[in-house]
């Protein structure tokens, strides 16, 4: 084993997922874990196979896609959750198991309401069971931060003796100070030596979650487990890009440490898990935010044009952002031009059906829009990849919104090759828009969040639109994703989008469950 190898264990999926309004479905986590393959993270934490059928066929379609990057699952130490992690990352190439159980009094007492001895039969038999599935276990010792040392080295003799080579020491409520968790790490990273690799897990609700991750890869940690944005549980996790860029950019301080992470993948990797999610990150956040690499002050303007190196300690082309370009392309060039184009980008896979659809849109918004920006065609190939399900599509909406009368929406939509047409009237006109989609397709959404962002300045920019719906209470709720230059027109397609997303999770489960009886 490289000693001076910094494993990534991405959590993006899993802790990322369990954050509120940041569910994705099995489609868009496909499209996160190939990215993040890409990104080259070592270990993708693809979900929690047992929380629900949903989570499970999203693992297990993960780990039938990807093959460079190790597919994770997380699970208690519980037989059930442990089999149903081992069944689904078991299509994967690389596979591993990541179990776990609290080590602190606090949880031990109150919430697990179980003894050391018991804490430790159950996390024993919990590795030994999930060894029975895969060879690589990865065993959390969760709220390390607040377990005591003697009895953290008693568990972690036992799991290793088990058979766990990942030992994670997971600050579970992000309470410790970076110098705290340093001396944590260095204790218990001498005292497990070459017997396992030691992890960290950090949480941000003191803002120190990738300061302590990288105090404890100065003590010894050898992986690091952080998500894409800092998104997770609460305050969030260390975030990916912070994590490996500050090892990359301060080589003076980590030596000869290193990460495998393809740096300039960081940002599409960013804007991807931003624009499926719908949760931006802050303009001011560290390397993927809008503002991260943009000087206003002309003194610092200034000095960046005079030396790179005076106001920036990055290249922003190391984390794949680059200055934007206006798309030379008219709207009397070729497909094949405007392959090229997506291709620099970096959309290498795109299918041929997303392209010529893409490739549509931008002729129609050439047409409309002064300027046609990198970021436009990057948010034209995103949107199509992810609006790939078509049961229901619109195809035409007129509203009608005065101060005085009734706001009316008349929506148009096709379905099985056949357009049916509704009016509805509405409080406003999102409201006679989504009450007609409601009676044109017969479901009854309940809007969770609505979010419209422009992606470009000007006014003749494109508005995107996010929505978050629940269709029944049954099931967790469904996002969709509208573009157009009219925003309620991206309003109406991402309620459909949201829609088609239920839809096809619901038919994909029923489909499985059908084989299984
Ligand atoms: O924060 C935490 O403790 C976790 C564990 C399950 C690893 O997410
Ligand atoms: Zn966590």
């Amino acid at each position: 084993m490289d000693r001076n190898k910094i494993i990534v264990f991405d959590t993006t999926l899993r802790d990322g997922e369990q954050s509120p309004g940041c569910s994705m479905n099995t489609e868009e986590k496909i499209k996160v874990a190939l990215q993040l393959e890409k990104l080259g993270v070592d270990v993708i934490e693809a979900g929690f196979a047992a929380a629900s059928p949903g989570d499970f066929d999203a693992v297990s379609r993960i780990a039938q896609t990807v093959t460079n990057s190790s597919i994770c699952s997380l699970s208690r130490a519980i037989e059930n959750d442990i089999k149903q992690a081992g069944l689904a990352v078991g299509y994967a190439p690389k596979h591993r198991i990541h179990t776990f159980i609290a080590t602190s009094p606090i949880h031990m007492k109150y919430k697990l309401k179980m003894s050391e001895d018991e804490v430790i039969k159950r996390a024993v038999h919990a590795v030994e069971y999930a060894r029975t599935f895969v060879d690589d276990v990865e065993f959390s010792l969760e709220d390390a931060g607040r377990s005591e040392i003697p009895f953290m080295k008693e568990v972690m003799d036992a799991v290793i003796a088990a058979g766990a080579s990942t030992i994670n020491l997971p600050d579970t409520v992000g309470y410790r100070l970076p110098t705290e968790l340093g001396a944590m790490v260095k204790e218990l990273s001498d005292f497990a030596g070459d017997r396992a690799i030691i992890s960290v897990h950090n949480h941000n609700d003191l803002g120190l979650a990738t300061a302590n991750t990288l105090a404890a890869v100065m003590n010894g940690a050898r992986q690091i487990e952080v998500t894409i944005n800092g998104l997770g549980e609460r305050a969030g996790n260390s975030a990916l890009e912070e994590a490996v860029m500050a090892i990359k950019t301060r080589k003076d301080a980590f030596g000869d440490l290193y990460t495998t992470i393809n740096t300039p993948e960081i940002y599409a990797t960013s804007r991807l898990v931003a624009t499926i999610t719908g949760v931006e990150p802050q303009q001011n956040k560290s390397i993927v935010g809008k503002n991260a690499f943009a000087h206003e002050s002309g003194i610092h303007q200034d000095g960046v044009l005079k030396h790179q190196e005076t106001y920036e300690i990055m290249k922003p082309e190391d984390v794949g952002v680059y200055k934007e370009s206006t798309l030379i392309l008219g709207k009397h060039s070729g497909r094949a031009a405007f392959r090229d184009k997506i291709t620099q980008l970096g959309f290498d896979k795109v299918t041929d059906e997303e392209l010529n659809a893409a490739f549509e849109r931008f002729k129609l918004l050439a047409d409309k829009k002064k300027d046609v920006t990198d970021d436009d065609v990057r948010m034209l190939i995103t949107d199509e990849a992810l609006n790939s399900i078509k049961t229901f599509e619109l195809v035409g909406l007129q509203i009608s919104d005065c101060s005085n009368g009734v706001p009316t929406a008349a929506v148009s939509i096709k379905h099985k090759d056949e357009v049916m047409t509704d009016a509805n009237i509405g409080n406003g006109t999102m409201d006679a828009i989504f009450k007609a989609i409601d009676r044109l397709t017969g479901y009854n959404g309940e809007l969770k969040d609505y979010k419209v962002t422009s992606v470009t300045e000007g006014k003749d920019a494109l508005a995107k639109v996010t929505t978050r719906v629940v269709f029944d209470d049954n099931s967790p709720s469904f996002v969709g994703h509208g573009l157009s230059i009219d925003t309620m027109l991206a309003t109406a397609k991402a309620y459909l989008g949201a829609l088609n997303s239920y839809l096809s999770q619901k038919e994909r489960l029923a489909k499985k469950t059908e084989h299984q009886v």
